[in-house]
């Protein structure tokens, strides 16, 4: 849900991840670099230019005014371009998801970059305050769920069930009781859990 932590999980994590190569973040909400203080990205030569500085975040609003749908596109390719010129973990980060897709559709874009990992090196980090609508193709190559509280039915179940394919009980109970700031995590493939907080 709004402000139980997820943006300030997501910085902390893209700043502990000391040795990654490049992180590539869609900032059109101008959600993360104010707070990450790093500048924000307009146009593809001011992208360019950031690449040496590995925290690249772009602004879509001045190449594609009210059009985020082509900016996201156009951003993944540009990223797919970018992973692939060079060695190293390329972390790319998109906020609140459940804009981009929905359980029937993805952009094909970003599909690619969800199961681009083993080949590219390339880490897809999202959160979404409705887990209900994220695609399969992202959940379904997701290897790790953080889960912040949430109190909304469909969210539950629907989170709920990405623990269940993973052979893990986690009743809604327990995430709709979290404070906010905690979070409960999950290793899709090995099934290790892990507790904690942000704030
Ligand atoms: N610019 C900021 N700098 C530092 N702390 C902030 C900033 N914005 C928010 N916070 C703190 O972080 C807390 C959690 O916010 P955060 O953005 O991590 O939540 P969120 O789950 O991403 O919410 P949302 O779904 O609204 O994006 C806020 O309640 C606030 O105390
Ligand atoms: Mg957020």
């Amino acid at each position: 849900m709004t402000g139980s932590g997820k943006t300030t999980f997501v910085n902390a994590y893209l700043k502990a991840e000391r040795a990654a190569a490049c992180r590539f973040i869609f900032d059109d909400l101008n959600r993360m670099w104010p707070r990450l203080a790093i500048p924000a990205c307009y146009t593809l030569a001011q992208l360019e230019a950031s690449l040496p500085s590995r925290w690249i975040a772009f602004n879509p609003l001045k190449l594609f005014p009210g059009d985020t749908k082509a900016a996201l596109k156009w951003w993944c390719r540009w990223v797919f371009h970018c992973a692939s010129r060079g060695p190293g973990k390329k972390m790319v980060v998109i906020p609140e998801v459940w804009r981009h897709c929905n359980p029937d559709t993805i952009p094909a874009e970003l599909a690619l970059l969800a199961q681009a990992g083993r080949e590219l090196n390339v880490e897809l980090i999202v959160d979404t305050q409705r887990p209900e609508l994220v695609n399969g193709s992202i959940t379904g190559a997701a290897t790790e769920l953080v889960c912040f509280k949430l109190i909304a039915g469909e969210a539950l179940r629907a989170v709920e069930k990405l623990w269940a394919d993973a052979g893990v009980a986690c009743d809604r109970g327990k995430i709709s009781a979290l404070s906010l700031g905690q979070f409960l995590a999950l290793n899709r493939l090995t099934g290790g859990t892990l507790a904690g907080r942000v704030f």
